[in-house]
């Protein structure tokens, strides 16, 4: 018998979020063409409001991936400046156009506007992000809802990683209303034990070392290393911070990546690991609301533009 001493335990693999959003969006993409088989052709609205950099670069992407799958995207801009009145007016307009699925307000929103006013003035059936409060109580009582899309994305991963999640200690680092509340409770409906940990946490590590799955997302640049972890964890980095240093902008996690593959089983690069999947799941939520919006009846007329 061979006795290993200071054998170094195998590097974590990579959960290949680009590789798992290609599935997603080739399950959306036939989806589409089945539909447009029965004259119907899902459309999402994406409205932004000034020009932040970072949300430009967000929504074109949004914009991009829903014409390659054949998602009809219209795209709205408003100045900086433009007043909540003339937000509300125009999701006024598009609630109650029926050739339009989806909308989605990409957020931050310019300090001058109310976010919770814009976001709970678009129909629940059309709320993509899943952030209306109909929503919400729906996903938490388990009644089929729109569901935030970067949850829904690290669960597809999870259950594409680990399979069942049945039983398992998810620990949730962040208590967001996008991130960390919709995936403590996404866990839970799943049966997973689920903690959520948070910035007044006695002791956030050692509650940490006690998960199977642990999901951070609390904006903080590798924050979670080895010493978190409990060996053969899996970890979901939902963490997008940008750094700056003379050699250039880069983005990291909220893991500190090198140090936690050496204790975790499987790990979310950043970047293409859950980033991916947010755009995947919003294409996917576009059907569901599409499917929603059917079942309750409301007419889709063929776009005279489609
Ligand atoms: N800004 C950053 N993430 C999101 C998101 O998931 N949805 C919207 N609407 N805005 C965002």
């Amino acid at each position: 018998m061979t006795i290993l001493l200071n054998a170094t335990p195998a590097p974590a693999r990579d959960i290949d979020g680009k590789a798992i959003s290609a599935l997603v969006l080739d399950e959306v993409r036939e989806e589409v063409e089945v539909l447009a088989r029965q004259q119907i052709f899902p459309a999402l609205a994406v409205l932004l409001v000034g020009e932040d950099p970072a949300s430009e670069v967000y929504v074109r992407n949004k914009l991009l991936r829903a014409r390659e799958v054949g998602i009809r995207s219209l795209e709205y801009r408003l100045a900086e400046n433009a007043s909540q009145a003339e937000v509300l007016d125009l999701i006024a307009q598009l609630n109650a156009d029926v050739t339009v699925n989806g909308i989605l307000v990409q957020l931050p929103l310019p300090a001058h506007i109310d976010e919770a006013a814009v976001i709970h003035a678009i129909d629940p059936i059309k709320d993509v992000d899943g952030f209306h409060r109909e929503n919400v109580g729906g996903l938490v009582q388990g009644i089929e809802v729109l569901t935030p899309c970067t949850p829904s994305g690290c669960m597809r991963l999870l259950h594409e990683t680990c399979g069942d999640l049945s039983g398992k200690h998810a620990v949730v680092i962040g208590r967001s209303n996008i991130v960390g509340k919709p995936m403590a409770t996404l866990l839970l409906q799943a049966d997973c034990s689920v903690s959520v940990v948070h910035s007044r946490s006695v002791d956030a590590p050692a509650l940490c070392r006690l998960a199977d799955i642990v999901v951070a997302a609390v904006g903080r640049p590798g924050l979670i290393d080895a010493s978190w972890l409990k060996p053969g964890a899996v970890v979901i980095d939902v963490g997008i911070n940008r750094i700056s240093s003379e050699s250039g902008n880069r983005l990291v996690g909220d893991v500190d990546y090198a140090s936690a593959r050496t204790v975790a089983s499987a790990i979310t690069p950043v970047p293409g690991g859950v980033g991916p999947m947010t755009i995947a799941y919003l294409l996917k939520n576009t059907l569901i609301a599409s499917q929603l919006q059917r079942a309750v009846g409301i007419r889709q007329a063929e776009p005279a533009f489609a």
